[in-house]
């Protein structure tokens, strides 16, 4: 498996640090909506929702510097089947996709591996918007430096990526690879072999 890396372009302590920040700024816009000018009524409960698979790291890392009262949502959308590397059109997993009928009352975020096509992200921000949350935010871990990706509304980016297919930390080349503790580019053998 080490030996199908190209290159590493975030190695596991940056990733660390920067999702040290992120948590930062999530917890403070969070109090801002629970106080806005001071008032709030403090009631309201977060809902995260991750998107499987390959948020899965990124979520675990990420949830546990997060000190909110929270429930988790799980919704599976698939895009890229098997050895492809190029999006085929967002379409969710209804047997692993536990969405409540209503998020009326909740703070609803909706977390991603990363932005490519904006297929996957304009999907379920539709999805959670039907359910009328109190509020609706979107954060992923990588976006694609493309235009389709740049244009897609999102509200938290931890880093921005060159428009190459990556793996690691979570994101997988036909399943495999999630579980590299960096996010790299594999060799162009691998890719050719498959
Ligand atoms: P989008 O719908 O095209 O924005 O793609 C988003 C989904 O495609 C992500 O949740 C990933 O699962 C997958 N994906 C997009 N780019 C990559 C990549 O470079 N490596 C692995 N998976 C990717
Ligand atoms: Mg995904």
């Amino acid at each position: 498996m080490q030996g199908d890396i190209e290159k590493v372009l975030l190695d596991r302590h940056t990733i660390g640090k920067r999702i040290d920040q992120l948590a930062a700024q999530i917890i403070e816009d969070h109090d801002e909506l629970e106080n806005p000018g001071g008032n709030g009524d403090g009631g309201t409960e977060i809902t995260l929702i991750p998107i499987l698979t390959g948020s899965i790291i990124f979520v675990s890392d990420l949830i546990r510097r997060l000190p909110l009262r929270m429930q988790i949502s799980l919704i599976s959308v698939t895009s890229y089947p098997g050895t492809a590397t190029q999006s085929h059109g967002a379409t969710v997993e209804a047997a692993l996709t536990k969405l409540p009928e209503s998020l009326e009352g909740r703070h609803a975020l909706i977390l991603d591996d990363i932005l490519d096509s904006g297929r996957t992200l304009n999907l379920v921000s539709n999805l959670v918007r039907e359910r009328q949350p109190a509020s609706l935010k979107t954060c992923v871990l990588l976006r694609k430096q493309r235009p389709e990706a740049l244009q897609t509304p999102v509200d938290y980016v931890a880093f921005d990526i060159p428009d190459e297919f990556v793996v690691g930390y979570g994101l997988d080349y036909d399943d495999y690879y999630r579980n590299l503790p960096d996010i790299v580019t594999l060799r162009r053998e691998v890719y050719a072999s498959t």
